[in-house]
């Protein structure tokens, strides 16, 4: 069990696929120029949300390997992605996914990413992808990572990276000492050691420059308005509940800022697509 139970990424799915950056979406699928066949590499792959919203940019014979360590996510992952192709089955272990004339084949791997990063990168990913992960990894993973990508010449693309930009609809006069303590609980330790939390994007791209990759960057920050008001009622006192473990807000001004009512946020968010030189 990782934190992240299925309900909560369900929720946060909708608005995760409509906030990514169409525009590097694109530069991605002109990377690969709809090349008949490619393996992805998706890592924290909870329940599948980045499959489903990349495989429309890839081309028409798709091999994904997912990676988690949450083993009730990666079997919610197999059921979610039958249910979203449509037609799926099992073959040699794999689930072998039919959507819109694309043949995808899935192998669901348990691994934890903190310890078992060279078992990862065993085979050599045309592609290596995730998305919502890289602000909960350490500086060092990052790096890394970035190295592997390097060593298989892979395309990197990554997104909904958290970058510390939050903002509420109504404001409160206490929003920017909730922000300021709310970014330093993202700094905590995920698993990765100290978190990059929202220096994550910045430290992606100068890993990839470094390494003579051509990196860009795109906005993909959730716009919370009407018809997110699950999505902001669940975000409200997980955000206070993260404020309250750092102790930075005194309790009475974290209580009068949950009794104001919100209707709106927005939580900044950054994609990141590195392409081989
Ligand atoms: C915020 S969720 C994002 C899930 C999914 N990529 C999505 O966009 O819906 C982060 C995911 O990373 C996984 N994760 C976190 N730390 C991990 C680790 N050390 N090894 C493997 N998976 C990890 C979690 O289990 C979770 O599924």
């Amino acid at each position: 069990m990782s934190g992240f139970d299925a309900s909560w990424l369900d929720l946060r799915e909708p608005a995760d696929h409509r906030s990514r950056c169409e525009d590097l979406a694109k530069m991605l699928a002109r990377h690969f120029d709809w090349r008949g066949q490619i393996s992805v590499l998706d890592m924290g792959c909870g329940t599948g949300s980045n499959l489903r919203a990349t495989a429309p940019c890839l081309g028409p014979d798709q091999h994904w390997t997912l990676i988690d360590y949450d083993a009730a996510l990666l079997e919610a992952a197999q059921s979610r992605l039958a249910a979203w192709a449509g037609r799926a089955e099992k073959c040699n272990g794999r689930l072998v996914l039919h959507k819109d004339g694309k043949r995808i084949t899935v192998e669901l791997r348990r691994a934890d990413l903190a310890h078992d990063l060279d078992r990862v990168f065993t085979s050599r990913p045309d592609l290596v992808t995730a998305s919502a992960l890289f602000d909960l990894a350490s500086a060092d993973f990052i790096s890394e990572v970035a190295a592997e990508v390097v060593r298989c010449r892979a395309a990197f693309y990554t997104v909904l990276t958290y970058n510390g930009q939050q903002r509420w609809t109504p404001k409160h006069d206490a929003d920017a000492a909730m922000a300021s303590a709310f970014r330093a609980h993202q700094t905590r330790d995920k698993g990765f050691g100290e978190s990059a939390g929202p220096m994550a994007p910045a430290l992606l791209l100068a890993a990839f420059d470094a390494a003579g990759y051509s990196v860009s960057e795109g906005d993909s920050a959730w716009r919370l308005e009407a018809g997110d008001e699950a999505l902001v009622g669940e975000l409200v006192p997980g955000f206070a509940a993260a404020v309250r473990e750092t102790a930075l807000v005194p309790e009475e001004k974290v209580a009068t800022w949950l009794t104001l009512s919100r209707n709106g946020a927005l939580v900044g968010h950054t994609d990141t697509l590195a392409l081989p030189p």
